[in-house]
């Protein structure tokens, strides 16, 4: 099985998704105005801070009860792989493991100048902090609009979509590409394919089933109904 996860996996536990307003400060702007390497270059104090505030928000939160089913599920299944365009660390937090950080993990520092990732000792304190190997800015371990997908998350992702008997979408507008072509794709494999969103989405036509559901109330009905324990 596949499960991919976008932002709306994440919502019942508290996490904006990317298509609610932002909020306080930050709702002057909208995330593709944020998260790109330009906007990071242009103004590097700004990006970070919004991204030190989506750390503490997250920190904060904790997964809901459709991570806990889908980590209680992989224990019964032969494989079941969880690609998530979500940067939260919420799958991992409930207990899943092979989970394809497709998107990265906000919690990570990378160098952006050398695009390596940066352990604590590493960084020179400030906003953003610095690297201490090359005095670059430090930038969070996130896929940015119109960077490439890290070659491992892609490759594995792909892999896990071309052998599944089953994919389920859950949770994602499916607007942002290669995640959203991975259930089409699925579907050319003869897998089975599910959507879980309480909104028609682009690939909804496409699922074979549509559960008009939160992902906190439908993956566990699922898994309930799955597993005979
Ligand atoms: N359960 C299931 N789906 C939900 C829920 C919920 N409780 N709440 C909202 N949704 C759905 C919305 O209907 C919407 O289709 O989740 C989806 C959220 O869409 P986005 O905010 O666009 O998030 P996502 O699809 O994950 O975005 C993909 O785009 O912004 C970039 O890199 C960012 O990873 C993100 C990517």
């Amino acid at each position: 099985m596949v499960v991919l996860t976008g932002a709306g996996a994440s919502a019942d536990s508290g996490v904006p998704t990317f298509r609610d307003a932002q909020t306080g400060l930050w709702a002057q702007f909208r995330p593709q105005e944020l998260a790109t390497p330009e906007a990071f270059v242009a103004n590097p104090e700004r990006v970070w801070q919004w991204y030190a505030w989506r750390r503490e928000l997250i920190s904060k939160v904790e997964p809901n009860a459709g991570h806990y089913a889908l980590a209680r599920l992989q224990r019964h299944v032969g494989q079941l792989t969880v690609i998530t365009q979500n940067v939260d660390g919420l799958h991992q937090r409930a207990g899943s493991t092979d989970v394809v950080e497709f998107h990265g993990n906000i919690f990570v520092n990378q160098c952006f100048a050398e695009s390596v990732v940066l352990q604590s000792s590493e960084l020179e304190d400030g906003e953003p902090p610095q690297c201490r190997r090359c005095g670059s800015a430090v930038r969070p371990g996130v896929v940015w609009f119109g960077e490439s997908i890290p070659a491992a998350a892609l490759d594995q992702a792909l892999q896990a979509t071309t052998q599944c008997d089953v994919f389920i979408a859950a949770g994602t507008a499916a607007e942002v590409y290669p995640a959203a072509g991975l259930l089409a794709q699925a579907g050319e494999q003869d897998a089975l394919t599910v959507e879980i969103n309480p909104e028609a989405t682009a690939i909804s036509d496409a699922a074979d089933i549509v559960v008009r559901a939160r992902c906190a109330v439908a993956l566990p009905t699922l898994v309930e109904q799955l597993i005979v324990e």
